[in-house]
């Protein structure tokens, strides 16, 4: 095992690398594109708040534990898990964690790429010009014969698995990090050109209504998993990438606080796409629940109606594309890590391995929405339904619940004040409180209200 051998200082580098890997893995398709479609269809201003309130309660303290985790055992998850069990006398067994972790990171990458090739598509697509001075109503048509397009989706897909997997088989993944220096503020930028352009011609008030202030009648217990799942999605917690990124930490990172400040920019970004889509999606009289087309609709007809907007909208889809790439790598790390460092594989056979697997699932996505519409899974799914159904609603929060019962009682607690020296004592108090007594009951009470609503 690698871990007396890894160097205490870390990989990273420095702090700062280590922050923007994880705000690089935080900010992606689930903060532009995830984020706005979910509030759309589950009325807004609760399902906002409910979201915010499980992002800080149970999805921080959670990603906190992970990167304890990964900090304590520096090594692969499935390893880390097991040094920590080792170090507090309990029992290997809750490796176990590590498995639902990697399974979890492999179904999400798979329809996360179906999504990204969009992304990809639509880059070529605001080139073409074909959306300048279009109505909404022809921009939704063109989406929905994309869509209907197989080989066209497989295209885009082939192209963004085959840049993830080369990414992360040359391991050159952590000077990712870097590009995101430009990539994260640049797409802030662009959404704040949406936002300005939604204060001359977008509906605002209704926006800001939907957004802050809607009493909404959809909402339900299945609407607090849903919450609940995206916050643990859009911060990436319960796929392993806490414990694979916090095994290259810095050696005197405050993780509490690092971890705090990504969820902050994170939701910040969410609610940056919440302000500029919406008012283009009321004042366009689209339907806020169209569902996961909704970014695909509503920007590029905002693109094509402002001036110079097809630049903009390039520059924009073109940024999409890197940020989900960003992810994406992250999302494979769990996975890839597993096999080089405990199969002892060479990264680039592990990447060729990962990717052609992904890309089969991907492909049975893509089909879900054409050939194969008609096939359905349990409760008339489609196949993309389903995966990113069992994985959101079921195994992210199965994997933060079972995370939160190991690290809150398994773990000896001096183990983790030693990983979280850099905090004071009460965030530590609250942290472990938190971990034990709020984030356990949270997401069972979630869970079982909403399957007993669905059964
Ligand atoms: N947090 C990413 C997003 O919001 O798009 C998705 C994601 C990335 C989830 C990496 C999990 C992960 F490990």
């Amino acid at each position: 095992m690698s871990i007396a051998l890894r160097a205490r200082s870390g990989v990273w580098g420095s702090r700062t690398t280590f922050v923007l890997a994880l705000t690089t893995s935080a900010i992606g398709l689930g903060n532009l594109w995830r984020f706005p479609y979910l509030l759309g269809e589950n009325g807004g201003a609760l399902f906002l708040m409910v979201y915010l309130a499980t992002l800080f309660l149970v999805a921080v303290p959670v990603m906190i534990a992970e990167v304890v985790i990964g900090s304590h055992g520096r090594a692969d998850p499935m390893s880390s898990l097991l040094y920590a069990s080792k170090h507090s006398g309990t029992f290997a067994a809750w490796s176990v964690i590590g498995w639902i972790m990697g399974i979890a990171a492999l179904l999400i990458l798979a329809y996360y790429s179906v999504v990204a090739g969009w992304g990809l598509a639509y880059v070529q697509k605001m080139d073409s010009g074909v959306f300048g001075d279009a109505s909404a109503a022809t921009v939704g048509q063109l989406f929905i014969d994309f869509l209907a397009d197989p080989e066209a989706l497989v295209y885009w897909q082939s192209i963004f698995i085959i840049l993830t997997f080369a990414i992360s088989g040359l391991g050159i993944h952590r000077g990712l990090g870097v590009l995101f220096w430009f990539a994260i503020p640049l797409l802030l930028v662009l959404l704040g050109v949406l936002i300005i352009f939604n204060l001359q011609y977008g509906d605002m008030e209704k926006a800001g209504e939907f957004l802050f202030s809607s009493v909404s009648f959809d909402f339900t217990a299945r609407s607090v998993l849903i919450a609940m799942g995206h916050a643990f999605f859009t911060l990436s917690v319960g796929v392993g990438v806490g414990i694979a990124f916090g095994a290259y930490a810095p050696d005197k990172l405050p993780i509490g606080r690092t971890v705090i400040a990504v969820a902050v920019l994170d939701s910040f970004v969410a609610i940056a796409a919440g302000l500029a889509i919406f008012p283009i999606v009321f004042a366009a009289n689209l339907e806020p629940s169209m569902g996961p087309g909704l970014m695909f609709v509503s920007l590029p007809y905002a693109f094509g109606n402002m001036p110079q907007g097809e630049t903009y909208g390039l520059l924009f889809f073109v940024l999409v594309s890197v940020i989900a790439l960003g992810s994406a790598v992250a999302l494979a790390e769990t996975p890839m890590a597993y096999l080089v460092e405990r199969m002892r594989l060479r990264r680039p056979v592990a990447a060729v391995l990962l990717g052609a697997v992904v890309w089969l699932l991907a492909l049975s996505c893509a089909l879900s929405f054409n050939q194969w519409s008609e096939v359905y899974f349990y409760e008339s799914l489609t196949l993309f339904q389903l995966l990113d159904r069992l994985t959101v609603e079921f195994l992210l929060p199965v994997a933060a619940l079972l995370t939160t019962l190991y690290v809150g009682y398994a773990l000896r607690r001096e183990v983790l004040r030693v990983e979280l020296y850099r905090e004071t004592n009460n965030f530590f108090f609250l942290w472990r409180a938190c971990l034990r007594y709020i984030a356990p009951p949270a997401i069972l009470v979630i869970m079982l209200a909403a399957s007993i609503e669905i059964l």
